[in-house]
C-alpha cells in the first residue's frame, strides 16, 4: 500500500439524490418526504433567467421552514461565470441557516473555480458563526473539468462528490446524443465478415471513459463518484441499465430528475441480500485461511485472496449504512 493516506469525505448515504428546481416551490414538502438519500435545490438549469431571484428566496425559505428529517440537501448555485453566483452564495448561507448540508457547483473548469468557492463559503461562514462545515459536489460536465479532473478533485477539503453531468457534458465535447445519459445506436462495434456468417453489431457504453476516468480522479481522493441524470423518466429500464454500469464501475449513486427514479437508483446502489451473503461468506472463509497461516483459498470453485477481504469490507459496510 501506498505511504499515502487519502483522507474519506464524510461518509453519507448518497445512492439517489433528486434535484428539485427552486422555482417549484409546490415540489419541496414532497422532495422532504420523499426516499432520497439526498436532495439537490436547484438555483441553476432548471430555472429560467426571469425566476433566479425568486427560486433563491424560495431555497432559502425551504431550508429555514420544511422539515428535512435526515435527509442531506445541497443547493446548486448559477456558475461562477454567471453574476448570480456570488449572491446565491452569500444570501443561502447567511439567510438559510444552520441545515443546508453541501453545495453544489456547476460546470467546474479548474482548480481556482474550486478555490474561489472555498474562499467566499469560508467568509460567509465565518460571519455568520456557522458550526457545521458546508461541504462542495462538484459537477464535472465541462470539457476543461474533464481535462483538469485529478487537480480538481484534490482542491479543497470541503469536497464530498464527483458527479457525471452528461447532459452539458454532451454539449461541451460535442458529443451525439439521444436520450440524456442513455446510450447511441451509432456506437457500436460491428463484427468482422467471416464468410457468409451473419455479422453482429453490438452497442457501447459511450460514456464509458468518462465515468470511469471520474471514478478514479474521485476515489483517489477519497470522493464520492455520482452519475448524473437519465433524461427519459418514463423509460424504468434505460434508467436502471445506466445506472448499472456507473455502479459498476464504482459509482455510488445517481441522480433522479423525477421522483419515480429515486427507487430505481435506491435498488441499485443498495447491495442486494444475496451479495452481502456472499460477502460475509468471504470474510469468514477468509478468516479461517487466516488461522490457518493462507493468504488465499478457494470458495465456491473460485480464488479468493486479501484483496477480496476488502471488497467484501466495503460491501457489508454499505449494506450496514443502508440499514441505518
Ligand atoms: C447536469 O447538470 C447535466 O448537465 O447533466
Ligand atoms: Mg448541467
Amino acid at each position: 500500500m501506498t505511504f499515502k493516506t487519502v483522507e474519506q469525505a464524510p461518509a453519507r448515504l448518497n445512492r439517489s439524490e433528486l434535484a428539485v428546481p427552486g422555482s417549484q416551490p409546490q415540489l419541496f414538502e414532497k422532495a422532504a418526504k420523499s426516499a432520497a438519500d439526498v436532495v439537490f435545490l436547484d438555483l441553476e438549469d432548471a430555472v429560467a433567467p426571469d425566476d433566479k431571484v425568486q427560486a433563491r428566496k424560495n431555497v432559502i425559505q425551504a431550508l429555514r421552514d420544511i422539515d428535512w428529517g435526515t435527509k442531506t440537501v445541497s443547493v446548486r448555485i448559477n456558475g461562477l461565470d454567471t453574476h448570480y453566483m456570488y449572491r446565491d452564495v452569500v444570501d443561502v448561507i447567511e439567510q438559510g441557516g444552520e441545515r443546508l448540508d453541501l453545495i453544489m457547483i456547476p460546470k467546474i473548469g479548474t482548480p481556482s473555480d474550486v478555490y474561489a468557492l472555498d474562499m467566499l463559503v469560508s467568509q460567509c461562514e465565518a460571519a455568520v458563526g456557522r458550526k457545521k462545515r458546508i461541504g462542495f459536489e462538484l459537477i464535472i460536465e465541462i470539457a476543461l473539468g474533464m481535462q483538469n479532473i485529478n487537480e480538481i478533485a484534490g482542491a479543497s477539503k470541503r469536497l464530498e462528490s464527483l458527479h457525471f453531468g452528461v447532459a452539458d457534458y454532451a454539449a461541451s465535447t460535442r458529443a451525439r446524443t439521444t436520450v440524456i445519459g442513455g446510450p447511441n445506436k451509432m456506437y457500436g462495434v460491428l463484427t468482422d465478415k467471416e464468410g457468409d456468417k451473419p455479422r453482429d453489431f453490438h452497442w457501447g457504453d459511450m460514456w464509458h471513459y468518462a465515468i470511469a476516468r471520474m471514478v478514479v480522479a474521485a476515489r483517489a481522493n477519497g470522493l464520492r463518484p455520482l452519475d448524473g441524470p437519465f433524461g427519459d423518466f418514463s423509460d424504468a429500464d434505460g434508467f436502471k441499465a445506466q445506472a448499472y454500469r456507473a455502479a459498476v464501475l464504482g459509482c455510488e449513486g445517481k441522480w433522479a430528475i423525477h421522483p419515480s427514479q429515486i427507487a430505481l437508483a435506491n435498488e441499485v446502489y443498495s447491495p442486494s441480500e444475496a451479495e452481502v451473503k456472499r460477502a460475509q461468506r468471504i470474510l469468514e472463509a477468509m478468516a479461517q485461511a487466516q488461522r490457518e497461516g493462507k493468504g488465499a483459498v478457494a470458495l465456491d470453485g473460485r480464488l479468493i485472496d486479501i484483496a477480496s477481504i476488502r471488497q467484501a469490507e466495503v460491501l457489508v459496510a454499505k449494506a450496514k449504512q443502508v440499514a441505518g
